[in-house]
């Protein structure tokens, strides 16, 4: 049996038919065509599929899809804004943060929430804050000097 739900993705309302047991990255992947959330283990260990729901982050694959009809998702597409990319994201590419990239989704889904809750994080806080993102081409220390710069860069610009 198909429901019809309607999820607001990255400011867009979209409507799609989705089984009762559609996962939200399965959904935002293949239904809507969103391929930057990406799935790693598929069972909410490595965070790779982290997504922001109504502000918030969670694992989209463990998310169904039914569950979060009327919400409003975030995804990586979602992240920059007009200006072009958003500073967590230039923090990343400028700290040399991602390897292969295919957690990077996920970290910077994670980072977003984490800057706007505490915009001045320590280096404790930093590495609790990303704890639940693993990241298999190893090199956590870019990541976490990226989250520090995305911080002075929001601070900088005000945003
Ligand atoms: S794919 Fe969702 S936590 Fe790994
Ligand atoms: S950059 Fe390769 S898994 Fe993180």
């Amino acid at each position: 049996m198909e429901h019809e739900i309607t999820l607001v993705v990255n400011g867009a309302a979209r409507r799609v038919r989705v089984p009762a047991r559609r996962l939200l990255s399965d959904c935002l992947r293949h239904d809507l065509g969103l391929t930057g959330t990406h799935v790693g283990c598929e069972h909410g260990v490595c965070g790779c599929c982290t997504v922001l729901l109504d502000g918030e982050p969670v694992r989209s694959c463990l998310t169904f899809a039914v569950s979060v009809d009327g919400r409003e998702i975030t995804t990586v597409e979602g992240l920059a804004g007009p200006g072009g990319m958003s500073p967590v994201q230039r923090a990343f590419g400028e700290c040399h943060a991602l390897q292969c990239g295919f957690c990077t989704p996920g970290f910077l889904c994670t980072v977003t929430a984490l800057l706007r809750d505490n915009p001045s994080p320590t280096e404790e806080e930093v590495v609790e804050g990303i704890s639940g993102n693993l990241c298999r081409c190893t090199g956590y220390q870019n990541i976490v000097k990226a989250v520090h710069r995305a911080a002075e860069l929001i601070a900088e610009e005000g945003r």
